[in-house]
C-alpha cells in the first residue's frame, strides 16, 4: 500500500509515520509528502529520510477548486491508495473529497465529536473537561465529521498550560496515527456505508 503525507506544519505526526515505516510498524510504503507551506519543518524531516516532498502554496491559486484540482494533479502523480492529512490545515473542497472518498484519514486534537475545528485544548479547558485527546478519523465533506476510527484520552490536570496539555495529546497521536495507518495497509480498515469497519466490524 502507497500513502502520501499531507502537513503544514512542524511534521511530528509525519515522523512517527516515517519511524513505524523504518521500524516496520507500517506494512506500507510512504511514497511521498505535499507540504501547502514552503518553510513546514516536516519537509526537512522528509528529506532527511529520503521522501520526495512537493509544496504547493495556496497563494499561487485563484480559487479553492483550483488549488485541489492542482494537489489532485500532485498526489495522483504518486499514485497512492491512502491520503494521510498529517496537521494539513486546509479545509478540502467536496471535489477533492470525492476523489479521495474512503482513501483519507485525518488525525484531530479532540474527542471527537467534541471540539471540531481549531484551539481545541483551549476550548477543553475553558470547559472544565477533565478528559481530552485525539482522534483519527476518516474524511468526508463534514470537517472534523466522518466516522471515527480510533481515539486516545488523557487527563487534564488543574495545573496544565495549554502547551503541556498539547504535549500529552500529541504524544498519543504518535502512538494511534501509525496503528491506524498500518491497519489501512494491511486491507484491515475501510469505509463503507459512511462508516469506519475493522476487520468487517462496524467501529
Ligand atoms: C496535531 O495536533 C494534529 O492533531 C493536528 O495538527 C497537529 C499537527 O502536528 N491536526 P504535527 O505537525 O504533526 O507536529
Amino acid at each position: 500500500t502507497r500513502f502520501v503525507v499531507l502537513i503544514s506544519g512542524n511534521g511530528s505526526n509525519l515522523q512517527a509515520l516515517i519511524d513505524a515505516c523504518a521500524d516496520g510498524r507500517i506494512q506500507g510504503q510512504l511514497v511521498g509528502v505535499i507540504s501547502n507551506k514552503a518553510e513546514a519543518f516536516g519537509l526537512q524531516r522528509a528529506q532527511d529520510a529520503g521522501i520526495p516532498t512537493q509544496v504547493l502554496a495556496n497563494a499561487d491559486f485563484a480559487s479553492r477548486e483550483d488549488y485541489d484540482a492542482a494537489l489532485i494533479t500532485a498526489l495522483e502523480s504518486w499514485q497512492p491508495d491512502l491520503l494521510v492529512m498529517a496537521g494539513f490545515m486546509r479545509i478540502l473542497t467536496p471535489a477533492f473529497v470525492q476523489h479521495f472518498a474512503g482513501r483519507m484519514l485525518n488525525i484531530h486534537p479532540s474527542l471527537l465529536p467534541k471540539y471540531q475545528g481549531i484551539k481545541t485544548h483551549q476550548r477543553a479547558m475553558a470547559a472544565g473537561d477533565d478528559v481530552h485527546g485525539a482522534t483519527v478519523h476518516f474524511v468526508t465533506e463534514e470537517l472534523d465529521g466522518g466516522p471515527v476510527v480510533l481515539q486516545a484520552k488523557v487527563p487534564i490536570f488543574s495545573d496544565d498550560s495549554v502547551e503541556d496539555l498539547a504535549a500529552r495529546v500529541l504524544t498519543q497521536e504518535h502512538q494511534i496515527y501509525p496503528l491506524v495507518v498500518n491497519w489501512y495497509c494491511q486491507r484491515r480498515l475501510q469505509m463503507r456505508d459512511g462508516r469506519a469497519w475493522l476487520d468487517g466490524r462496524c467501529l
